[in-house]
């Protein structure tokens, strides 16, 4: 995989350096010279969601570091240090150059680990795949509801950024309790693991990358999916459910890559469903 959102602009950064795409591997000879930003807000939030910069940590918060986990080898459950990502025991973007050094918006060295929701149904009417997507304040693009983990586990991130983003649970006066609690039980009964690792995420620098585990959670019940009262909220100026069949749809880092999967797999389950029922 060659990163190019983590090589393009985002509407807080400076112009990176320009890579192409023959340089963006570590192993490629080229003089770099990366730009280096780590955005003010960073710094502003050193000891809660950010960590100190590098230079000021000590050696056995550094070596801390390396015990991080990483998801950026096909998945697999790794540290940094075992999946060899660190130089001179600093950690190193896994795909490659991205024409900046620093952190940019990412608060953690290394992996700053999301986790992103992808809920479905079938439009009643359609009859077409959708997903419930929010509109991103920071780039102004459609997403998966999804957000940072922020030291909480998978599970109660998927379900916390959900009913932030999409439905603005703390102040949405359509939100039922028995609609909320539904939701919430669809979410225990927990999703199947879409992907999990690194993303082509603008905010990317050489130094700081963003990986994700998303997961599908299918809406069979019709009448529930009807009575979502979508509302954006938190880091969403928008929800709505938006149609998957839909060849121009463009959406935020490498989100359309998981929906894509998602659309293969449901259209695969509902070939093998209507090829049940001609044999009967
Ligand atoms: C978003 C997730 C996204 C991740 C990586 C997070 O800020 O909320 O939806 O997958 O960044 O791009």
């Amino acid at each position: 995989m060659l990163h190019s959102n983590a090589r393009g602009s985002h509407p807080a950064y400076p112009v990176r350096t320009f890579i192409d795409d023959e340089s963006v591997s570590w192993t490629t000879d080229t003089l770099y010279k990366p730009v280096n930003f780590t955005h003010p807000n960073v710094y502003d939030n050193i000891g809660k969601w950010a960590d100190p910069e590098w230079k000021n940590m000590q050696v056995k918060e550094r070596f801390n570091v390396g015990k991080r986990i990483t998801y950026c080898h096909q998945g697999a459950r790794k540290t940094l240090r075992s999946a060899n990502l660190l130089v001179r025991g600093k950690p190193r973007n896994p795909i490659g150059r991205t024409g900046m050094k620093g952190r940019g918006l990412l608060g953690k060295h290394g992996p700053n680990h999301a986790a992103d929701p992808i809920v479905t149904r079938y439009n009643p009417t359609t009859g077409k795949l959708e997903m419930v997507a929010i509109r991103r304040k920071d780039t102004g693009q459609l997403a998966i509801p999804g957000g940072m983990t922020e030291g909480e586990s998978v599970p109660s991130t998927l379900i916390k950024e959900f009913k932030e983003e999409a439905l603005r649970y703390e102040n949405n006066e359509r939100l039922k309790v028995d609609i909320l609690e539904q939701v919430e039980a669809l979410f225990k009964k927990g999703g199947e693991l879409v992907f999990r690792g690194y993303v082509d995420d603008p905010r990317n620098t050489d130094d700081a990358w963003m990986e994700t585990q998303c997961y599908h959670i299918h809406i069979q019940n019709a009448a529930l999916a009807k009575s979502l009262p979508l509302l954006g909220g938190d880091d969403a100026s928008d929800a709505m459910w938006i149609n998957l069949d839909d060849p121009s749809l463009k959406l935020y880092a490498s989100h359309k890559d998981w929906v894509d999967k998602v659309v293969g797999k449901m259209a695969h389950r509902k070939r093998l469903r209507s090829s049940a029922r001609s044999f009967k």
